[in-house]
């Protein structure tokens, strides 16, 4: 019998996580065809075309190591969001950053203040590291954030607090007063972590200004990624933006290679395609309609939602429609996983797919 090492006892509460299931898989173990998969909040619209052109002549270097310190993308993105070249910290997704955030400022008993239900990575960031996660609830109907109960839930233990701002899976956001209010009322020492991945979707007047924050030195750091609207998630690389102290203080724990050449070339030259930015926004918006009207027409209330996908109430177990979707060609998130077992996260997608998944769900919520 093999004799390992003891587990450290803080990871026994970690569950491995469970991603959406990709289309190839069902497919696979259902025997069916054409399934659509709208459980990742991916772009369905795929990459940026330009940064397919740029992957195709990135390819050629591949024998050599990335640059460690993204030259080329961290200027851009300094100059994009004036902000200096320091203030950048690049990740493998920006899934990498919250490990990265807790493993630089978390101690076994230190503490972090998050909302419930959101992004399972910062709870799994804390486990890591030996620390308590507490939640503060979203209120309402429409999940509203309320960070004057975020701030009361801050002790002298606290390090970080955890917003996801539009928020996964509730597609609700802070607005910007109610965040320059609570930054305002930060005890020194917490650092707030702003998961920005769905950013870009916020419709134009919505969004939240957090580069103003950090320009003037508040302790906030934004996580942005390449996976969502710039369609790549399969290339893995996000970034975050903070003052320049946190970020020396993150590049301690960073992996000197942790981003391929290939996602920095096309990473690049994403940002530079404003036309697929633009479908992209676009198909999101009609989408949202489009969506919300079919479920309307099933009697449900979808929550009104600033992202790429958007959660409901079924007002039965999710688990079972969520199965029966599968079967039928469409995999959505369930709502258990996020603590809301009568909710289904959908992903919104082409029109086509959209008007397919409101078809299959109006026959099983029938059956
Ligand atoms: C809120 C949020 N943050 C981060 C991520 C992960 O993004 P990345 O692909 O950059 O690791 C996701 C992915 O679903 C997300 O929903």
């Amino acid at each position: 019998m093999m004799q390992k090492p003891q587990l450290r006892p803080c990871l026994a509460l970690i569950k491995p996580y469970i991603p959406g299931k990709p289309a190839a898989e069902v497919e696979r173990e259902l025997g069916i065809k054409n399934v659509i998969k709208l459980a990742s909040n991916e772009n369905p619209l795929g990459p940026a075309p330009l940064a397919l052109q740029a992957l195709q002549q990135s390819l050629g270097s591949l024998h050599l190591y990335p640059d460690g310190y993204c030259y080329d993308l961290r200027l851009a993105i300094a100059g994009r969001c004036g902000i200096k070249p320091e203030q950048i910290v690049f990740g493998n997704g920006s899934d990498e950053l919250p490990s990265m955030i807790a493993a630089a400022y978390i101690s076994p008993g230190d503490e972090a203040v998050s909302i419930k239900p959101t992004f399972s990575e910062y709870e799994f960031a804390m486990c890591l590291m030996g620390g308590n996660i507490n939640y503060v609830p979203l209120v309402g109907n429409d999940f509203r954030f309320d960070l004057e109960a975020v701030r009361a839930a801050i002790t002298d233990r606290t390090r970080l607090v955890f917003i996801c701002s539009p928020n996964n899976p509730t597609g609700s956001a802070v607005a910007q007063k109610e965040l320059k209010r609570f930054l305002e009322s930060l005890p020194p020492g917490v650092l707030v972590v702003l998961d920005e991945a769905y950013h870009e979707y916020a419709p134009a007047g919505a969004a939240l200004n957090t580069l103003q924050f950090i320009r003037e030195g508040c302790p906030l750091i934004t996580l942005r990624t390449f996976s969502k609207i710039y369609g790549l998630a399969g290339l893995r690389i996000g970034y975050g933006i903070a003052p320049a102290p946190v970020i020396e203080d993150l590049n301690r724990v960073r992996e000197p290679f942790n981003v391929n050449s290939a996602a920095q070339a096309a990473a690049l030259a994403a940002l530079q395609d404003e036309q697929h930015l633009q479908r992209s926004r676009d198909l999101v918006e009609k989408g949202k309609e489009q969506l919300a009207r079919g479920l309307q027409e099933l009697g449900l209330r979808p929550v009104p939602t600033q992202a790429n996908f958007i959660f409901v109430d079924l007002r039965r177990d999710a688990k079972q429609v969520f199965l029966e979707l599968m079967r039928r060609g469409v995999i959505v998130r369930s709502g258990d996983i996020f603590g809301f077992p009568t909710y289904i996260r959908v992903t919104i997608g082409t029109a086509e797919q959209n008007a397919l998944f409101l078809e299959q769900l109006a026959a099983v919520l029938a059956g």
